[in-house]
């Protein structure tokens, strides 16, 4: 664990008096895609704000070893209030990266192609559908050239034809960009095939951490996972 890429040692929080995540330890090596999965409530969001650093644990430690970070929050539409285009929004994040104005135009280019997009360059964020949304929000996060790429929930704006093709899309992009991926989902069924590695979250701890197959084998999982 220690010299992991992303590391929780010993994690623990408390918000509001509960305790959150108790004990969690994790490290997940550079270029590693990860699926946290969980019940709804079980801790995941809160796991990865500590990662990035927008949650104070209470003991124990959470770090990801570099600034460039790209993260895809659950509850962005839930935000609202994006008067801008889409091409405006993903040259912004660019700029706000500290890109010079050409290299925000040529990579938005680049980026928006490759998320299949270029056709909502100018069209209103708030006038897109969920799928070009989330694309969107991604193409934001690609132009910073992120090293870890954190999406928790993506399945929550889209149906499930967009989510399906949205999982492929993730896949491409962990190969494409070489980036470490960490996707968040409370549903199995919503888990990405390309997953090496899944790591489930239960009422605060880690219970389990391996492969996707042999969690799948183990008796009464669903139970197990979701009880
Ligand atoms: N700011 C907060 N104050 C108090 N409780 C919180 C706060 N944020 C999250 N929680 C609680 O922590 C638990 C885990 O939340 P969360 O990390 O969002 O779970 P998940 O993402 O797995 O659904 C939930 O019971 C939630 O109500
Ligand atoms: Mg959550």
């Amino acid at each position: 664990m220690t010299g992991d890429f992303v590391r929780a040692e010993n994690l623990s929080v408390n918000l509001g008096g509960k305790t959150v995540l108790s004990g969690v330890n994790l490290g997940i090596k550079h270029g590693e895609f990860v699926t946290l999965i969980g019940p709804n409530g079980s801790g995941k969001t809160t796991l990865v704000k500590c990662l990035l650093g927008f949650i104070k644990p209470s003991a124990g430690s959470a770090v990801i070893n570099t600034r460039r970070t790209g993260y895809i929050p659950q509850s962005y539409t839930e935000k609202g209030g994006f008067p801008a285009t889409a091409g405006e929004l993903i040259k912004s994040a660019g700029i706000s990266a500290g890109m010079k104005s050409s290299g925000v135009i040529i990579s938005r280019e680049k980026i928006m192609a490759e998320l299949k997009i270029s056709s909502v360059l100018n069209k209103c964020f708030s006038d897109l559908s969920g799928g070009e949304k989330q694309k969107t929000i991604l193409a934001m996060a690609l132009i910073k050239k992120p090293e870890v790429l954190i999406l928790d929930e993506p399945n929550l704006n889209l149906d499930p034809h967009a989510y399906a093709k949205f999982l492929k899309l993730a896949d491409s992009v962990h190969k494409k960009h070489k980036i470490t991926v960490i996707f968040v989902t409370h549903m199995v069924s919503a888990m990405p095939v390309s997953s090496a590695r899944v790591v489930v979250l239960k009422k605060g701890g880690i219970y389990y951490d391996g492969k996707a197959a042999p969690l799948f084998r183990k008796k009464n999982v669903m139970e197990e996972i979701y009880g």
